[in-house]
């Protein structure tokens, strides 16, 4: 078997990691369980570029439980916990191309290992897998079924090559899915952001003046937890809509210009590139904490953070590195500008990618039973796939809902019924 991890020896470490995920990931592991049964990936090539994080390790022993021939690479250089990966190859042999830390030449080594293995299903998180197959592997496209793809940012790059006529095959947003943004980007990203924060800098959120740059799913979970965390939460916004719910949500709406002089903590989570620049980090206070919390390191321009810079002084402590303007101010940045919350922290917690990968899992059954008669196109999650995923998920919870009476169904149903 082929695979490129650190160290192979840290897998028993990564298999408890593991099986700790697993402990809150009821969902998937049903699924796991009918997988193991019914086979449906027999026999078929899959890739996944996804975080190899402890809850992705569960997402891909599902799939091999299905009967899939299954290989993974990172998504990101700074998110992959290398004994997972080791436990993944040694424990359940699955082989892993990621090693924490990589660089950009391994990054893509690594990905095109998992394209070499000619997949007919792929998994994205940030499109990285489809747009490299495009580019350099055309002829591979009509061979492929479906290809999933986790994240927002993802999402807006497929769209932008469906928009353009460039998509070769069929590809589904399962980032748009309810069971994946109303609950992992929501709660997942508003906890582990704060996390990975702290973890990095151990401040004391309480009475700092946070700026959380973006309101949609991600933003909003991050700007709810910090104020839980006792913060002031000033939100910037390029979205009308969005800024009048941060308004009415509670929080400080100002344009970044402004929010620069007064913030103490910046989180980026637009998903769009340069939110924070040169003009920015020249009126922010002294001891200012910069990070990022989109899927790329590109929200934040560090380029021009360096240009504006006297000194960079790395790894002032773990995770951060310390920027002295002419000024003489010092901005500290996290995690190199990548998402914080899994270059610093770990992540997501389970018990939300459960939901996440659940929708990954029956998605990816849904592309292969349906192979040849999808187009190329963008697609939704089939809504009873998430209506099974929050029903199940519900109960692992010990909740009961109520059932509409055949009398509320009928009265749904009509419109004769007035006053
Ligand atoms: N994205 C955010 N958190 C994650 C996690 N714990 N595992 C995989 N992908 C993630």
């Amino acid at each position: 078997m082929k695979y490129d991890v650190k160290d192979p020896g840290l897998a028993g470490e990564g298999k408890k990691r593991i099986e700790w995920a697993d402990n809150d990931m009821p969902v998937l592991k049903r699924i796991r369980t009918r997988f193991e049964e019914e086979k449906p990936f027999s026999g078929l090539n899959m890739s996944a570029c996804l975080h190899v994080t402890a809850e992705t390790a569960n997402l891909v022993r599902t799939l091999k439980a299905g009967g899939g021939d299954l290989r993974l690479c990172a998504s990101n250089p700074l998110s992959t916990q290398d004994d997972v990966a080791a436990a993944l190859v040694n424990e359940y042999e699955i082989p892993v191309f990621a090693i924490h830390g990589e660089d950009r030449d391994v990054y893509y080594r690594h990905l095109h290992a998992c394209i070499e293995n000619k997949p007919v299903v792929t998994m994205d998180d940030g499109a990285d897998l489809v747009s490299t197959i495009h580019a350099e592997y055309p002829e591979m496209a009509d061979s492929i079924f479906g290809s999933m793809e986790e994240t927002t940012t993802g999402v807006i790059r497929l769209r932008a090559m469906a928009k353009d006529g460039a998509l070769k095959f069929p590809v589904i947003a399962v980032n748009d899915a309810a069971t994946k943004n109303l609950f992992d980007n929501r709660y997942g990203t508003g906890q582990s952001t704060i996390d990975g924060i702290i973890r990095a800098t151990d401040v004391l959120l309480a009475g700092k003046t946070i700026v959380a740059s973006g309101y949609g799913w991600c933003g909003k979970g991050f700007a709810m937890r910090a104020r839980g965390m006792g913060a002031k939460v000033v939100v910037t916004e390029v979205d009308p809509i969005r800024a009048l719910e941060a308004a009415m949500d509670g929080f400080g709406v100002m344009p970044m210009e402004e929010a620069a002089k007064t913030g103490e903590v910046f989180c980026t989570l637009t998903g769009d590139i340069h939110v924070i620049r040169k003009e920015h980090f020249l009126n922010m206070q002294d001891g200012a904490i910069v990070a990022n919390s989109g899927h790329f390191n590109v929200e934040i321009d560090i380029d021009g953070l360096t240009e504006i810079a006297t000194k960079v002084i790395k790894n002032v402590r773990n995770s951060v590195d310390e920027y002295i303007l002419a000024n003489g101010r010092r901005i500290f940045l996290l995690a190199e500008g990548r998402l914080v919350n899994l270059a610093a922290a770990e992540g997501h917690p389970a018990s939300v990618m459960d939901m996440s990968f659940a929708t990954q899992a029956l998605t990816s059954e849904w592309v292969v039973k349906n192979r040849g008669d999808l187009k190329t196109q963008v697609y939704r999650v089939p809504h009873d796939i998430e209506d099974w995923i929050a029903r199940l998920k519900l109960a692992t919870m010990n909740i009961g809902i109520d059932t509409l009476t055949d009398e509320q169904k009928k009265y749904l149903s009509s419109w004769e019924m007035g006053t």
